[in-house]
C-alpha cells in the first residue's frame, strides 16, 4: 500500500515493488492521475489504485476496508503522500490554513494510516513494515523558510521512532521505517502540490511567494551557494527505499553522514543552550 503512489517519489516506490513481485494498491487523492499511473504501469504487474484523500480519517478506514477485504492483508504500508503549504515565507506570514492543509495530509495523512493499518496488520500475525516518509528538512534540521512542511516533517520522524519502539516492545512482528528522499534534486509534484489543497482551505490573504520556491529558482539558488543540483531519478529513489526496507534499516536515505554531522552541529548547540544552525537559506 503506497498513499501518494500516483506521481513523484511514491510512483518510483510502486515501481520497485511491482519489480520484485509484490501486489500493490496505490492511494492517491488525484483521481486522473492515479488513473493513468495504474494502465500505464499494469503490464508490469497487479497493481490498483484507490482514491483516497489521507487527511480525511474516513477516507483511509475505508481504503483499509478495501485492502484487507480484496488482498487479505498488508504487508508493507508506505505513508508517503505530503504537500507543502508552499510560497516559502516567515513564519508568522503562514496562515492558520496554510498549517491545516499541510498538517492535514502530511501528519494526520500518517496517523491515519497508522490507525487504520496498524492494528489490522498486528492482528493478522504475520510480519510486516510501516514505513513514514519523512524529509531532512524538519526531520532533521528545519529549512527556516519552511517552516511549517519542516514542522510536519519533524513531527513524521518522531512519531516513527516511538512507533518503531512500541512495536518492538508489544511483540509484534511489525518494524516500523523513516525515509528520506534525498541523493540529489527531487523534479517531483511538490512543487506544484497547491494543485490538490482543496477550496476550504486556501489562502485568505493573497501572498507573492518568496523567492526560492520553484523548482528552477530553487536549483539557481543551489548552483549560486555552490551546492550540487544534481537531479536524482525518482524510479532510482524508489528502488533505493525498497531496497532499504528490504535490508531492515530504521533510517533509509541517502547522505546520512551528512545529515549526522548537521545533527552533531545541532546537538552542540543545544547542549549550550544557543540556536541551532539553519539547515539550508
Ligand atoms: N520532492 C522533494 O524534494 C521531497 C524531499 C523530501 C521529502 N519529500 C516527501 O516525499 C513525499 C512524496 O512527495 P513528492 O515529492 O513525490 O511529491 P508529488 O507531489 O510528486 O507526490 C505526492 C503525491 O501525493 C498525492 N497527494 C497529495 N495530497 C494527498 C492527499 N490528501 N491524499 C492522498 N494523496 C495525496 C499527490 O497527488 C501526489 O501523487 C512527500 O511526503 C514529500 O513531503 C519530498
Amino acid at each position: 500500500m503506497v498513499t501518494g503512489g500516483a506521481a513523484g517519489i511514491g510512483r518510483g516506490m510502486v515501481e520497485a515493488l511491482l519489480e520484485d513481485g509484490a501486489r500493490v494498491v496505490i492511494a492517491d487523492v488525484e483521481a486522473p492521475v492515479l488513473g493513468a499511473t495504474v494502465s500505464e504501469l499494469a503490464g508490469t504487474g497487479e497493481v490498483r489504485g484507490v482514491v483516497t484523500d489521507v487527511s480525511a480519517a474516513a477516507s483511509v478506514e475505508a481504503l483499509a476496508d478495501d485492502v484487507f477485504a480484496h488482498e487479505g492483508a498488508c504487508h508493507l504500508l508506505f505513508n508517503n503522500a505530503g504537500v507543502t503549504s508552499g510560497g516559502g515565507g516567515r513564519p508568522w506570514e503562514q496562515e492558520a490554513n496554510d498549517w491545516a492543509w499541510c498538517f492535514g495530509v502530511n501528519v494526520f495523512g500518517v496517523a491515519n494510516g497508522m490507525l487504520s493499518f496498524v492494528p489490522r496488520m498486528i492482528a493478522s500475525g504475520e510480519p510486516g513494515v510501516v514505513v513514514n516518509t519523512s524529509s531532512m528538512d524538519g526531520g532533521i534540521a528545519p529549512v527556516p523558510y519552511a517552516s511549517v512542511y519542516a514542522s510536519s516533517k519533524a513531527a513524521i520522524s518522531c512519531l516513527t521512532e516511538a512507533l518503531a519502539h512500541q512495536l518492538v516492545a508489544a511483540g509484534t512482528d511489525i518494524r516500523a521505517a523513516v525515509f528520506y528522499p534525498s541523493g540529489g534534486l527531487l523534479d517531483t509534484g511538490l512543487w506544484t502540490a497547491q494543485r490538490n489543497r482543496p477550496a476550504a482551505l486556501a489562502r485568505t490573504k493573497p501572498r507573492p511567494p518568496a523567492p526560492g520556491t520553484t523548482f528552477e529558482e530553487f536549483k539557481e539558488h543551489l548552483v549560486a551557494s555552490g551546492r550540487t543540483a544534481e537531479l536524482m531519478d525518482l524510479r532510482q529513489l524508489g528502488r533505493f527505499a525498497v531496497d532499504g526496507v528490504k535490508a531492515g534499516h530504521f533510517i533509509i536515505g541517502h547522505g546520512l553522514e551528512e545529515a549526522a554531522a548537521m545533527l552533531h552541529r545541532r546537538a552542540d548547540a543545544i547542549g549550550e543552550g544557543r540556536l541551532p544552525p539553519a539547515a539550508l537559506s
